[in-house]
């Protein structure tokens, strides 16, 4: 179990994180959800910050690839730079089995980003994340610079390769239709503070917060296939 308490952050003076504390079990795939600005990506950072410090093997997936590969270097450089973050050896991770199954076996190495499509780069970046099997994967929208189609396979290639694996999952999104399907328990934040969690369905069926209230209410989501 990982079990962080009094994360908070302040930035210009303002308290932008109140104190939190969240217990993350092996395996947990949790949803944190939210209006923009009421700092989900905040929480994402200090607690990756603080799990870190200690020791734990955590994985970043960013929004967009853009953040993640620098469009002059190669997509093997990039490979290379991970496997030598991780202190493990060139070539030591057998990566075929992580591309087949994010399905970017027939990507070309020797390319930069732009040669893969936006689709694959992200698939690319998560492989990258998935190394080593982390403790913890923090996903920060990962899937909104794509097209829904695009971002929903992406999202049920990761549900997939991570099925009983220990590696716990912390989803961070505005999209409640992106989240529900895939995540256990929901983590709603309204202005620095958690303000309400419980197991998806519950809340999807009882939101009890003005600010879950809110996301629940823009029903149109159930439409969408991801
Ligand atoms: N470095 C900073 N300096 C000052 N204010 C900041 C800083 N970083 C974040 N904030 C503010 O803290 C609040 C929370 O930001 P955060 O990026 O965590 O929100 P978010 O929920 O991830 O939003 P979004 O869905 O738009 O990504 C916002 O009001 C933001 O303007
Ligand atoms: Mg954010």
């Amino acid at each position: 179990m990982l079990s962080v308490s009094g994360l908070h952050a302040v930035r210009a003076g303002r308290t932008i994180l109140h104190p939190t504390s969240l217990d993350i079990a092996p395996g947990e795939r949790i949803g944190l959800v939210g209006a923009s600005g009421s700092g989900k990506s905040t929480l994402g950072h200090v607690l990756i910050d603080e799990l870190r410090s200690r020791g734990c093997r955590v994985a970043h997936v960013c929004q967009s690839p853009d953040e993640a590969l620098d469009p002059l270097r190669s997509m093997r450089f990039h490979w290379h730079e991970a496997e030598r973050a991780l202190g493990l050896e060139l070539g030591a991770i057998d990566k075929n089995t992580l591309f087949t199954s994010l399905k970017i076996a027939d990507g070309d190495l020797r390319k930069r980003p732009w040669g893969w499509s936006r689709g694959m780069q992200q698939r690319f970046v998560i492989a990258m994340a998935l190394i080593s099997s982390p403790d913890l994967i923090v996903l920060d929208e990962p899937s909104s610079a794509l097209d829904p189609v695009v971002a929903a396979a992406t999202m049920d290639l990761l549900d997939q390769h991570l099925e009983g694996k220990e590696t716990a999952m912390i989803l961070i999104t505005h999209d409640l239709g992106l989240a529900a399907r895939r995540v256990s328990k929901l983590m709603v934040m309204e202005t620095g503070r958690i303000v309400e969690q419980a197991p998806t369905e519950k809340i999807l069926q009882h939101p009890q917060t003005r600010a879950a209230r809110s996301l629940v209410a823009h029903r149109s989501w159930i439409k969408l296939p991801c």
